[in-house]
C-alpha cells in the first residue's frame, strides 16, 4: 500500500500532527510520502495513492490559502483529464482521511468543520471512500496568542500536546484496520 500524506502548516501545529502520522504509518510498514504544501510547491499525484490523507490549520473556518489554492489547481486538472466525471464513480480501493488542527475560539469545533468538508470533497468527487475526519486542537501562535485562553475551548496552550499525537498513532492504527 503507497500512501500520500499532504498537509499545510502555517505555523507548525498541523505539521506535528503530519509527522506523527509518518511516523506511525512507518511503523505499520506503509510507505508514506509526506508533502508539505507551499505557495509555490509540486502538484501530487493523488491517484498514485491507495491512501491520502490531508490537513491543514484552520484560518478563518477554511484551510489555509495555500492548500486551498492547491485543491483548486488540483480540481481543475482532474476535471480537464475526465478522471472527475458526473455522478463520481467509486474507485476501487482509494480511500482518504481528513484532518485540521483549529483553535476554535468563537465557536468551537463549529468553525473547522467547514475547512475539513472542503478538504474532503475533492477527495468524493474523485470517487474515494473519505473514512475519516479528524479534529484536533492546535494553540494560537503570533499575534492571536492570547486566543489561546479567552476561547470556547478554554485554555489551549501547548496543543497538540503529547497526549494529542498519541491520540494520533491510535486513530491511525486504527485507519489501517479498515
Ligand atoms: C491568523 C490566524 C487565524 C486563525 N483562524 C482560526 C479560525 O478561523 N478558526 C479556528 O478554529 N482556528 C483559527 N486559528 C487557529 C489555528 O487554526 C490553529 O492555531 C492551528 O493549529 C494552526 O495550524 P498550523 O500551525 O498548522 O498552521 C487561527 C490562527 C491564526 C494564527
Amino acid at each position: 500500500m503507497k500512501a500520500l500524506n499532504l498537509y499545510f502548516s502555517a505555523t507548525g501545529n498541523t505539521e506535528k500532527i503530519a509527522k506523527q502520522i509518518d511516523r506511525t504509518l512507518g511503523e505499520q510498514g506503509v510507505l508514506v510520502d509526506s508533502v508539505k504544501v507551499s505557495k509555490d510547491g509540486m502538484e501530487p499525484d493523488i491517484l498514485a495513492y491507495d491512501l491520502v490523507l490531508a490537513g491543514s490549520g484552520v484560518y478563518t473556518w477554511l484551510p489555509g490559502k495555500p492548500m486551498i489554492a492547491l485543491f483548486d489547481k488540483l480540481r481543475e486538472k482532474y476535471v480537464r483529464e475526465g478522471d472527475i466525471l458526473p455522478a463520481s464513480p467509486r474507485r476501487q480501493g482509494k480511500r482518504a482521511v481528513v484532518y485540521c488542527t483549529y483553535g476554535g475560539a468563537h465557536t468551537g469545533v463549529k468553525e473547522a468543520v467547514p475547512a475539513v468538508k472542503f478538504l474532503a470533497q475533492l477527495f468524493d468527487h474523485l470517487g474515494f471512500e473519505v473514512i475519516d475526519e479528524w479534529y484536533f486542537v492546535g494553540e494560537y501562535n503570533g499575534k492571536l496568542r492570547p486566543m489561546s485562553l479567552k476561547g470556547r475551548l478554554g485554555n489551549i496552550e501547548g496543543r497538540p500536546s503529547e497526549a494529542d499525537l498519541r491520540e494520533v498513532s491510535e486513530k491511525v492504527v486504527g485507519i489501517m484496520r479498515v
